[in-house]
């Protein structure tokens, strides 16, 4: 799983990292916390600023993965909301597209400002809900020429949500206790191949590969034939998609 993340979806969200790692502290090195760092990307990008990093994921084959290429990074295998380390042990905490995944993302954030010190900074990286990107267009093309028909979503309890946008997110910092929340949109352009990218499809990962699992055989190589229909002729073989995220920063009161 971890390997083919890493071959796909994680190379999408390798392009946020410069943004996340930016300004991030000013101090050098400063004591990071990279939570849900996947295989480890933005990780490597916060040790090569020559900070010190400790990193966790509630998924044991990623932390494996990303352990063999850091070894100058603390792995540990731990999950949001609830983290093995005392208050204030960080100088700054980053959590790269997790907190749009998680169950609690309200106290996943409130849990991250615990673990840093006061003055330190939260930083968090989330996909916005609209406008809908060229990615998440290819994958309602995809659903909409197979007739594949998506699994029921599960919807967080109201007074756990908050809008994918950057009021929405600037709120989840605040309601967490930090100050000075600010939001900025990110662009860069994805590159893969697409046999990387539907790597990740048929592994399960993303709402789309959940689709894709949740569908009978015939169904799936309608999916299959509608992707390369899609993403044939493409200059160089590769697809090139234009990609926006939000990135929230605030500062630990104190
Ligand atoms: C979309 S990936 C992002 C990985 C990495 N932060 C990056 O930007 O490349 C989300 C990661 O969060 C992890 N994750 C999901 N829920 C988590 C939780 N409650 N606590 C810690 N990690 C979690 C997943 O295992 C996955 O590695």
């Amino acid at each position: 799983m971890a390997a083919v993340y890493d071959r796909s979806f994680g190379r999408l969200c390798a392009g946020a990292a410069p943004a996340m790692v930016r300004g991030l502290s000013d101090v050098t090195p400063a004591r990071v916390l990279d939570a849900g760092t996947g295989t480890g990307t933005l990780a490597a990008a916060l040790a090569d600023a020559g900070h010190r990093v400790t990193a966790v994921d509630a998924e044991p084959t990623m932390i494996e993965l990303a352990a063999v290429r850091r070894p100058d990074v603390t792995f540990v295998h731990a999950a949001l909301p609830d983290l093995p380390f005392a208050d204030d042990a960080f100088d700054a905490a980053v959590a790269g597209f997790v907190v749009n995944h998680v169950e609690r993302p309200r106290r996943a954030v409130r849990e991250l400002a615990r673990v840093v010190r006061p003055g330190g900074t939260v930083r968090v990286s989330i996909w916005p809900g609209a406008p809908a990107s060229p990615l998440s267009l290819l994958w309602a093309a995809v659903v909409e020429r197979s007739g594949a028909r998506p699994p029921a979503g599960t919807r967080l309890p109201p007074e756990d949500d908050f809008a994918r946008d950057a009021e929405g997110l600037a709120g989840l910092l605040t309601g967490a206790g930090l100050d000075g929340a600010t939001v900025r949109k990110v662009s860069w352009t994805f590159s893969i191949a697409p046999a990387d990218l539907w790597a990740g499809v048929e592994a399960g990962l993303a709402t789309i590969g959940q689709t894709y699992r949740a569908q009978d055989a015939a169904t799936r190589r309608a999916m299959r034939a509608a992707y390369d229909a899609l993403t044939a002729d493409r200059p160089g073989g590769l697809l090139a998609l234009p990609s926006t995220a939000l990135v929230g920063s605030g500062s630990v009161p104190g």
